[in-house]
């Protein structure tokens, strides 16, 4: 089949990618003229596993292309998916502005029969605006041509995107038409295996789908984030607390892991904006008000830590930060602690050595050169001057690190563990200090360990 994605970002090529892996002809488009000739010179601009294997192996079958053309794509894809960003505005709310003129576009070229799929998350009653651009544009082209639009949320993980599309745990297409309905489990057919897994619905219900999954994911994990808040003012240790609690097949053991907060492209923006929604539909969303305060202050516990750990020392102080995504397998910083944590220490003249496997080079661009923030090309030179540590992002180098060694490098033997990797014992009977998150007894400082 024909596929026509518009926006050659995360969603959109990797979606590109999978659907032309299936033997489907997809021609991504964009109106970034670098990028697209970056592309088709097979260079891809996201870090993503096995995604560069999936371009370069389809551009060279003659599957995939990319192009800025709008003409071209337009006329190419009898599906035309919408996989561009929707920015949040000034007050939180999804921008739909990219969402809106590449509908115009497809009304301004079209001349036949098209199926519109929205793939961006988008607020609820976009697939209604998106038909009316549509259809303001053939009406003023004076052309007749039949469209359909359909809301297919994605849901897929960063670091582990080609996956999830391959093997989707369910496939959402809100549509208000049979007909297209039919067409997508066609485009679907190759990822819908073994049992069903294609929702069929309404579109306005698929478009909330997809808020309502992130704020529930957002959701539970605020949820343990203030329990473990609670735990370590309670001397409790959240880490038996939830494994306590996860063994409830009702409650279940995924995405209850507490931490210095959650970031990303999706989380953060997804809850505001389901809360702008309900504002304007006149519903005062209180919990996702609640889920969105609490994560902004726990991406602030490893900075209160460090304050309450060093008081009136801290200035002056260097800390040596690991992990600097937003969660491991990624390069992306949006919305990441590490961010918060770093302009925290900055403004109290602390000073950073920070080491990143794969976000290195987006700190730089974000942070520029900033006083007192150095940026390090191993995790063990983070440490040299430095008089603590903090793990910020799990990723899996930092599991199981040479503890002797991190304490001779060290200044002072101070660990806080930012997503409770470490064991707290094992770092005790090592003569640390260790901070970690809701872990009661972590809190009091060993003795013998420098105050
Ligand atoms: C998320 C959704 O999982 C995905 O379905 C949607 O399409 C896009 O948003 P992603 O942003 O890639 O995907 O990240 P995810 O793996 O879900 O993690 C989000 C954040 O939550 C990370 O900062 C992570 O560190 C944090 N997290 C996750 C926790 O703090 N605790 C957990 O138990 C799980």
């Amino acid at each position: 089949m024909k596929v026509t994605i518009f926006g050659c970002g995360y969603v959109g090529l990797v979606t590109g990618a999978c659907f032309a892996e299936v033997g489907n002809e997809v021609l991504c488009v964009d109106v970034d003229a670098a990028r697209v000739e970056r592309l088709n010179a097979g260079e891809v601009p996201i870090f993503e596993p096995g995604l560069e294997d999936l371009v370069h192996r389809n551009t060279a079958a003659g599957r995939l292309a990319f192009t800025t053309d709008p003409a071209e794509a337009v006329a190419h894809g009898l599906f035309q998916m919408i996989a561009v960003g929707t920015p949040p505005d000034e007050d939180g709310s999804a921008d739909l502005r990219h969402v809106l003129d590449v509908a115009r576009t497809i009304g301004a070229h079209m001349d036949g029969y098209r199926v519109v799929v929205d793939k961006s998350t988008v607020p609820v009653g976009t697939a209604d605006r998106v038909r009316e651009a549509v259809a303001a544009e053939l009406h003023r082209r004076g052309v007749q041509v039949e469209f359909d639009v359909v809301c297919n949320p994605e849901f897929l993980k960063e670091g582990e995107a080609v996956e999830d599309f391959m093997k989707p745990e369910r496939i959402v297409v809100g549509a208000d038409n049979p007909r297209t309905v039919e067409l997508l489990k066609l485009l679907y057919a190759p990822f819908n295996r073994n049992h069903e897994r294609m929702v069929i619905m309404d579109v306005r219900s698929a478009e909330l789908t997809k808020y309502a999954a992130n704020a529930m994911l957002a959701t539970k994990i605020s949820f343990m984030n203030e329990m473990a808040n609670l735990a370590e003012r309670l001397g409790a240790d959240i880490e038996k607390v939830r494994v306590g609690i996860g063994s409830d097949s009702r409650i279940g053991y995924a995405f209850i892991y507490p931490g210095c907060g959650y970031g990303g492209s999706c989380f953060p923006k997804d809850v505001k904006a389901l809360e702008r929604m309900a504002a304007a539909a006149g519903y005062e969303a209180r919990l996702l008000a609640a889920v969105e305060d609490v994560n902004r202050r726990q991406k602030e516990v490893l900075l209160r830590k460090m304050e309450a750990h060093y008081g009136d020392r801290l200035p002056g102080r260097t800390l040596a930060l690991w992990g600097l995504s937003f969660k491991p397998g990624t390069d992306d910083i949006r919305e990441a602690p590490s961010c918060v944590l770093i302009e925290g220490l900055l403004a109290r003249g602390a000073r950073v050595r920070a080491y990143d496997p794969k976000a290195m080079e987006a700190v730089r661009r974000r942070f520029g050169d900033r006083d007192g923030l150095e940026l390090v090309p191993s995790p063990y030179e983070a440490l040299e001057g430095a008089d603590g540590l903090a793990l910020v992002t799990e990723w899996k180098e930092f599991r199981s690190p040479d503890f002797d060694r991190i304490r001779e490098l060290l200044g002072e033997p101070v660990i806080f563990d930012g997503r409770n990797v470490y064991d707290p014992d094992l770092l005790a009977a090592k003569g640390f200090a260790y901070y970690g998150i809701g872990r009661g007894r972590s809190v009091h400082r060993p003795a013998g360990a420098a105050a």
